[in-house]
């Protein structure tokens, strides 16, 4: 009689294996419906994106699911597991090559809707005024602002090609520079989401003349490891992830040709610039 397998192995490697399986399992399983709508969400193994993806998932979309690294991704795997149009995609934003390699394997997909989540807030030590580092500068805006740019540009022509015609960026009320916003202790942070702010301005102007409605949407305070790092005395009182994006997903529902560009809050209301 055959040993069971955890007399082989350790649990440890057990998890490993099972892990592995699921991962090989779930991102050559999944399938595209051509009769449902596509989202695309970045950083979506955990906080507002994962919940993101089990928003979208629910609502009987094809979910294209991207992560750093999907064989962390357990969450996701299981989820996929259960659902057979949730594709996981392994997706680091900063690679601007995995980006290219990536919209070419879906090229000719229609995406109707694309949310750039994958957000940092970087080292809160080396943003500290008398200790601002440039490394950390530049890594920050590296996720949190050109790679969105990235995005949106690579994957242009297949949310064109869709019916709702959606970009999405994550922004945050630390990007407003307005007198009563933007304080607060995690300045390269804010200054990357104003950034944004305005990157996707620039993407709206390029792409409003083939339909695609380019939109800004900041979540509010959501109980994330972000908002644990950044906040930790708001963390009680946050919303849950589920919480911000069933908000944040009836404003993307409603996203129309008469959207102007602002950015939006969770609760529809205009974030001030
Ligand atoms: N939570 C809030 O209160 C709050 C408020 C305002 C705005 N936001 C914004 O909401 C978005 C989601 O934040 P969150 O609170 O869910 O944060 P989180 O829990 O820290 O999750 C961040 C996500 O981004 C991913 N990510 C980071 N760097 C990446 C990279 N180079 N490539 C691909 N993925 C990467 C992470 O993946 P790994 O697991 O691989 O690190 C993770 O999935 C961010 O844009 C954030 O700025 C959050």
């Amino acid at each position: 009689m055959r040993a069971p397998i955890t007399q082989c192995f350790s649990r440890a490697a057990v998890t490993i294996i099972v892990t592995a399986t699921l991962a090989a399992a779930a991102t050559q399983a999944g399938t595209i419906d051509p009769d449902r709508s596509t989202v695309l969400i970045t950083g979506s193994n955990r906080g507002i994106g994962l919940a993101f993806v089990e928003h979208y998932t629910a609502a009987g979309w094809n979910v294209l699911a991207t992560v750093r690294s999907p064989e962390r991704a357990n969450e996701l795997l299981i989820l996929a597991e259960g659902y057979e149009h949730l594709i996981i995609e392994q997706l680091d934003v900063t690679d601007n090559d995995r980006i290219a390699a990536l919209a070419e394997v879906y090229r000719g997909t229609p995406i109707d809707l694309l949310i750039n989540n994958a957000g940092i807030l970087g080292d809160l030590e080396k943003q500290r005024w008398g200790s601002l580092d440039s490394s950390t500068f530049e890594q920050v805006l590296a996720v949190n602002v050109f790679a969105p740019l990235k995005m949106a540009e690579a994957f242009a022509d297949h949310v064109a090609a869709s019916e709702q015609k959606k970009i999405v960026s994550i922004t945050s009320g630390a990007g407003s520079v307005s007198p009563d916003r933007g304080a607060g202790s995690f300045p390269i942070y804010g200054i990357s989401k104003a950034a944004l702010n305005m990157a996707m301005r620039k993407a709206r102007a390029e792409l409003a003349g083939r339909g695609i409605i380019v939109a800004l949407i900041a979540p509010g305070t959501v109980a994330t490891d972000m908002l644990a790092a950044a906040l930790p005395n708001r963390f009680a009182a946050a919303k849950t992830p589920a919480q911000a994006v069933a908000a944040m997903a009836s404003v993307i529902e409603g996203l129309d040709d008469s959207y102007d560009g602002r950015p939006r809050n969770y609760d529809g209301s205009v974030m001030p610039w």
